[in-house]
């Protein structure tokens, strides 16, 4: 892989058509975690689908033929970026949904004597469902904790916590309030050594870098591409052998169909032929960045993935110093990139001691920065930090497109604020 150049931030904006939106003009866009802008590649897509092919897919000929392609051509990209194979890709409406269908699908699989972990650092969406799941069939359920002033998972706990009864582990490749990247390759290492399979969420983790799935280990890896510079859907992997276990949850017919099976919604058709005109992109920037043309896309992914962390990297610090340097705020999550290994995905919690989150919303959004509080849905991960969820938190998440001055701004406008 070849050494990457710094990020040409310029560029990257010029791909990103909501810049230009007189709507946002003078805003920061802090809220990136909740959803990020799509890049212009997504909007092209979008709007030729829908002026062009429009139709039922997959008749032969015509239009429908060609949507049926775009589709085909989307599933085939995904699964090449993710270093998994194409009957592994399940497109679903959303990452809640997917890991609801699939607690359904384990339902059988487990009973009295089998333990499942999930964790408290979670956003809901990965352990609600898992959990109801675990109590119906019988289960045991384990929690693994996260340290109450960090908010991080130990990974000797979770060793710790292993046994041959072990069946099931649910847990996020980063979490949407704490930000820092789990290792996913050893949690996956330590629970097959015993047996289990491994859930992993990835959604906040992906828009801050594409995974190789196949390296991670990862028996099922989801996230939404709504965050990822996409379209608004859900992607899950569900590694072949797993796949080959798990009961049908589609319509009978669809058993055989990898697919098909772990999705009993109709596919929406535009979104799955659009998902992948982020990946267009991705090797954009590659080039741009001195890339090989001819490189596979899992390379242009790994390079890319490179550039973004490293621009990240860059900026956080000035942010994370900010909030932790703050009398008035306690920051959630670790105060530096190298508190443990793994990449402290810019997703900044904060909660705020002497003013509501909201109130400091409304003053923030007052000086142009765009961001949002509340639980996040990771109701769990702050209680287990000690902070009321109903009060909530703040959140000031970004990307790699996001700037300097941008990142100067909101320390700027905290510091007025509650400085
Ligand atoms: C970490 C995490 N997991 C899961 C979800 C749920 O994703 P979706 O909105 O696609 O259901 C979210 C959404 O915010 C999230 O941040």
């Amino acid at each position: 892989m070849q050494a990457p150049r710094s990020l040409d931030v310029e560029f990257v904006r010029s791909q990103f058509p909501a810049f230009e939106s007189p709507g946002n003009a003078g805003e920061c866009f802090f809220d990136n975690a909740a959803g990020s802008y799509a890049c212009a590649h997504t909007i092209e897509a979008l709007g030729d689908f829908y002026t062009h092919t429009k139709v039922q897919p997959y008749s032969p000929g015509g239009p429908s033929a060609a949507a049926g392609e775009k589709m085909d051509r989307a599933r085939q990209r995904w699964a090449e970026a993710l270093g998994v194979a194409t009957d592994e890709l399940v497109f679903g409406p959303s990452t809640s949904m997917n890991t609801y269908v699939l607690s359904q699908a384990f339902a059988p699989l487990l009973g009295p004597g089998d333990d499942v972990i999930v964790t408290n650092q979670d956003h809901e969406a990965n352990t609600g469902s898992t959990r109801r799941m675990a109590e119906r069939a019988g289960c045991t359920l384990l929690e693994w904790r996260t340290d109450p002033t960090t908010g991080l998972l130990d990974l000797d706990e979770f060793e710790s916590m292993l046994t041959p009864r072990t069946r099931l582990v649910t847990v996020p490749h980063a979490s949407n309030i704490v930000g820092k990247e789990n290792d996913v390759a050893r949690i996956c290492e330590l629970a097959h050594a015993v047996g289990a399979r491994v859930i992993v969420d990835g959604v906040s983790f992906v828009p801050h870098g594409i995974p190789d799935v196949g390296a991670l280990g990862a028996d099922v890896y989801l996230f939404s591409l709504y965050k990822v510079y996409s379209v608004h859907q859900g992607v899950m992997v569900v590694r072949r052998d797993l796949m080959d276990e798990l009961p049908n949850q589609s319509h009978f017919f669809n058993d055989s169909v990898p697919s098909a099976r772990m999705n009993p919604a109709g596919p929406d058709h535009a979104q799955v032929a659009c998902s992948a005109a982020v990946l267009d992109y991705v090797e954009l920037l590659h080039r741009h960045h001195g890339g090989d043309p001819a490189a596979a896309l899992r390379t242009a992914c790994a390079v890319v993935s490179a550039l973004w962390q490293a621009h990240e990297d860059d900026l956080t610090p000035r942010l994370l110093d900010a909030v932790a340097g703050n009398d008035h705020v306690r920051l959630l999550g670790p105060a530096t990139l190298d508190a443990t290994a793994g990449h402290r995905c810019p997703t900044i919690g904060l909660a705020p001691t002497w003013m509501e989150p909201d109130a400091l919303v409304r003053a923030l959004v007052e000086q142009g920065v765009q961001t949002s509080s509340g639980h996040f849905y990771g109701w769990r991960c702050l209680e287990g930090m000690g902070v009321d969820p109903q009060r909530g938190a703040v959140r000031l998440s970004f990307v790699h497109y996001t700037t300097v001055d941008e990142v100067d701004r909101v320390v700027d406008a905290l510091d007025d604020i509650a400085g």
